[in-house]
């Protein structure tokens, strides 16, 4: 919808794939400007690009609260979200201002699952430890319990959301011979049954399991739901891995949990903050390994999201449909 010939204006907070950033340029409908930067933009930038934008294109990084909106003014119809995680975004205000939300679900799913499966193996047997002693000459001989660490074959897994992403992951690990699959949610889920999911209460999964798998939205619900009192109910024997949000995990009690052997390993894409420091105690032990929130990286993957945020922007723009419209 150009108003008087004018291009309507939309901010980028960051360089996005080629992909989106042809569409968007080639449409007709906008002009770009940009944080033309791989780096996030500082808070400051953010409010001043923002403002009089018909549109914003942003990432996960980018809190997109009640100020940013108000430094955007009432020109602002439509946020495009770079991810299918949306717990940056302020919801209500956004619905308060009438802006319409689109986001990127399904085309990273198969990505983020493979992924999490990649990152569950590394953690319970051990590859980075690995690694590290071939290189530091630890490797002294073949030995019986050397880097022994726990196969998923026989095993029960516990997914915890059984959402996009949690389905994806199951039907990777099911092949590897694991005899139980349980998950944990808000509602049992028809689709489920392609697993032979069983939908426990949360209790029974942790309990129960010996590989957990976080794949659940941070809402305030979820938020910091593996605490003290979770890992005191798994296996010493058991894996927790988690590619959903950081804030899922209260990290002080899983260090406890780690060092204390009342679990065995984590594995965990996300963190709090991001990038974790480098100092931080989680980086000190063998028995977590820590990924710097890489679930969908893949080239394709992210050249898919981009070209969806852009054509996001330009439905809600225009006012017609957007391919992926978050519905709250
Ligand atoms: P979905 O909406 O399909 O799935 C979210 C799941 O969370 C649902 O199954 C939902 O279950 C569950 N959930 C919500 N509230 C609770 C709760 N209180 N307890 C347990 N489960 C709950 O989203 P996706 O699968 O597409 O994505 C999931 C998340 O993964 C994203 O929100 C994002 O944070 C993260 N993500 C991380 C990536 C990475 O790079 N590491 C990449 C992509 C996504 P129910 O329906 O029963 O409420
Ligand atoms: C998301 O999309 O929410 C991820 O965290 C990054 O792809």
């Amino acid at each position: 919808m150009q108003t008087a010939g004018k291009l309507m204006k939309v901010f980028l907070t960051r360089r996005i794939p080629q992909e989106g950033m042809k569409i968007l340029s080639t449409g007709g409908v906008c002009e770009v400007s940009l944080w033309d930067s791989d780096e996030p933009v500082p808070r400051a930038e953010l409010l001043k690009g923002v403002q009089g934008a018909h549109g914003l294109l942003c990432l996960l990084s980018d809190k997109i609260d009640a100020e940013v909106l108000d430094a955007a003014g009432p020109n602002l119809k439509v946020i495009s979200t770079l991810s299918v995680g949306y717990d940056h975004l302020a919801l209500d205000e956004i619905k308060k201002r009438g802006i319409r939300v689109g986001y990127t679900p399904d085309v990273l799913t198969d990505a983020t699952a493979e992924l999490t499966v990649a990152l569950l193996l590394a953690t319970a047997r051990r590859l980075p430890e690995g690694v590290e002693e071939v290189k530091n000459g630890g490797w002294s001989s073949w030995k019986p319990l050397w880097l022994c660490g726990y196969g998923l074959s026989g095993s029960t897994v516990g997914v915890i959301g059984l959402g996009r992403i949690g389905m994806a992951i199951a039907q990777r690990l099911m092949p590897f011979g694991v005899k139980r699959l349980l998950y944990s949610g808000r509602t049992a889920k028809a689709h489920a049954a392609e697993v032979n999911g069983e939908f426990v209460p949360l209790d029974t999964l942790v309990s129960e399991s010996d590989f957990i798998v976080v794949s659940c939205s941070l809402t305030p619900e979820t938020q910091g739901l593996c605490d003290k009192a979770f890992f005191s109910k798994m296996k010493s024997t058991a894996v927790f891995v988690n590619s959903s949000r950081g804030a899922v995990v209260n990290q002080e009690d899983l260090y406890e949990a780690l060092t204390s052997g009342q679990i065995a390993a984590a594995g965990l894409d996300v963190t709090t903050p991001e990038p974790l420091p480098t100092n931080h105690p989680l980086l000190t032990l063998k028995n977590c390994v820590v990924l710097p929130h890489i679930g969908s990286a893949t080239y394709s993957t992210r050249g898919i999201m981009a070209a969806l945020s852009a054509n996001n922007l330009l439905g809600g723009l225009q006012g017609t449909d957007m391919p992926s419209e978050l519905t709250f």
